[in-house]
């Protein structure tokens, strides 16, 4: 197999394709509102892993202000590109900066902090996952809340979907051919909690013929977060709220 690119690497195509993807996930229906719901009027809200700006942009619209951290080049610059396309006045409200969540310090605090689409799982459980919680915490007010959208284990677990060789998406592409993605490999280690996944991404022209192609990996870990919110002080608020049959937004409050 051709080498694999980690995913949201610069040049890869699940940065270039992000928002494409996204918009066809029926799995992610309703995210927004949930976390709109957790800040009061203005907010502010703390993003980790603001990504392409896809949840910063829409709670700015609704009059939020947003601080979305990101640790990708290829993202964090879709986001600011984003930003510099918005009506002024709500382009504003956003600020993005390039950061490392599992060791951030931003020196103030937010009325919320979110951590949507799986972005925990994308570190390794342990230290990372201890650390990010921590930097939930010291960027919480007291009484803020802090949510983390995580997969289900047991979708973890699932083999992957068809054969390898039926694309798991087809959509039209910006450059109106097509995007085709693979799941050409998928492993979950019930000993270590990680779920190991590449994925092909392939895009046409409008006649068939292959534009560009690149292996992605795409890593997910999941562990219990209850008990590495509370060491930093983060206690349920609320049961997980279900989203999209394949994960669920655990919500906490800063005590
Ligand atoms: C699935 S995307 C979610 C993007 C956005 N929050 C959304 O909901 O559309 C996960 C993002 O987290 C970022 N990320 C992963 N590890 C990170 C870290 N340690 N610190 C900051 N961002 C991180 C990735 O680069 C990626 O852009």
């Amino acid at each position: 197999m051709a080498a694999t690119r980690p995913y949201y690497a610069d040049r890869g195509l699940s940065a270039a394709f992000y928002d494409t993807v996204t918009a066809a996930d029926a799995r992610l229906a309703g995210d927004l509102e949930i976390y709109a719901a957790l800040a009061p009027e203005g907010g502010p809200i703390l993003e980790l892993g603001a990504g392409t700006g896809r949840l910063a942009v829409a709670l700015a619209e609704r009059g939020f202000s947003v601080t979305g951290v990101e640790i990708a080049p290829a993202m964090l610059a879709q986001a600011a590109a984003k930003r510099t396309e918005l009506d002024p006045e709500v382009a504003r409200r956003i600020e993005l900066k390039r950061g490392d969540m599992t060791a951030l310090d931003l020196r103030r605090t937010f009325a919320a902090v979110i951590c949507p689409y799986f972005t925990l799982a994308h570190v390794p459980r342990g230290a990372a996952w201890k650390n990010t919680f921590a930097t939930a915490a010291r960027h919480l007010e007291a009484g803020g809340l802090a949510a983390f959208h995580l997969p289900l284990p047991e979708a973890m677990r699932q083999a992957a979907p068809g054969s390898p060789e039926l694309p798991v998406l087809d959509r039209p592409a910006p450059s109106g051919g097509r995007l085709r993605l693979y799941v050409r490999e998928r492993a979950f280690r019930e000993d270590v909690g990680r779920l190991d996944q590449v994925i092909e991404y392939v895009e046409l022209d409008a006649r068939g013929a292959v534009l560009r192609r690149s292996l992605e990996r795409l890593t997910y870990y999941w562990t219990d977060p209850e008990p590495l919110a509370a060491g930093e002080g983060l206690v349920p608020d609320r049961a997980p709220i279900p989203l999209g049959g394949v994960g669920e937004i655990h919500v906490f409050r800063k005590t």
